[in-house]
């Protein structure tokens, strides 16, 4: 990890990530979330989306899960972790996953747009990411399965959120103290997946 920019040079958890071995200071993000919410587990199934560099799935690895991750970029391989190259809005890439495995304990996406710094349409971009984050984790969570997706705020959000808010027991709009202060992100949290509901969903 170089520093890319002069505000990863005043960062704490830029520094921090380097110092302890992670990828990204957005693995902070999910050991932070993990510690308040308990989303990943010993011996579960973890599908992360939009993974590169890889700290999400470092940290679920070092939980003790084994992992299959997904991104449009190349990831360096990590043990545990089962990589898949591709567009996570693409039925092709579903079948990839498929292959590998049908259920998970817990789907986690954190998949940004490029940032253009506009927060509409940053906004926009992201509402069609958390859409498909949406229908991935209604194809392959296990019944009772956890969930996170990240989504830059705008007048979407609330549509979004209650109607995720369905599919979950427990539910939560979070935003992680390892996010960047002038970010618009926030995560879905989701657990207990089809608890209450028995919502319909589609077979994988
Ligand atoms: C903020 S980074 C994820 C960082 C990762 N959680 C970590 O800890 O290293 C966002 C990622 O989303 C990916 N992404 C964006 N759109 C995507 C798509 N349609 N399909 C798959 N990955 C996507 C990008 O390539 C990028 O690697």
């Amino acid at each position: 990890m170089k520093p890319r920019r002069v505000e990863d040079r005043q960062d704490h958890y830029y520094w921090k990530a380097r110092k302890e071995g992670y990828r990204s200071r957005a693995a902070f993000k999910l050991k932070q979330m993990n510690r308040k919410f308990g989303l990943i587990k010993k011996d579960y199934w973890v599908l992360d989306l939009g993974a590169s560099p890889g700290g999400w799935s470092q940290v679920a690895v070092e939980l003790g899960a084994r992992v299959v991750a997904v991104d449009l970029s190349p990831m360096d391989g990590i043990d545990g972790v089962y990589f898949i190259q591709g567009d996570l809005t693409s039925p092709e890439t579903w079948d990839k996953i498929r292959e590998v495995r049908g259920r998970f304990d817990a789907v986690i996406c954190d998949a940004s747009p490029k940032i253009t710094g506009n927060w509409d349409i940053d906004h926009f971009r992201s509402v069609e990411l958390v859409e498909y984050a949406f229908k991935i984790a209604r194809l392959f969570l296990k019944r009772g399965g956890n969930f996170v997706v990240k989504m830059f705020q705008g007048e979407e959000t609330p549509r979004l959120y209650s109607e995720f808010k369905k599919f979950f027991v427990f539910k939560k709009l979070h935003t992680p103290p390892a996010s960047r202060k002038r970010s618009s992100e926030v995560y879905f949290i989701g657990k207990g997946f089809g608890g209450k509901f028995k919502p319909e969903r589609d077979e994988p």
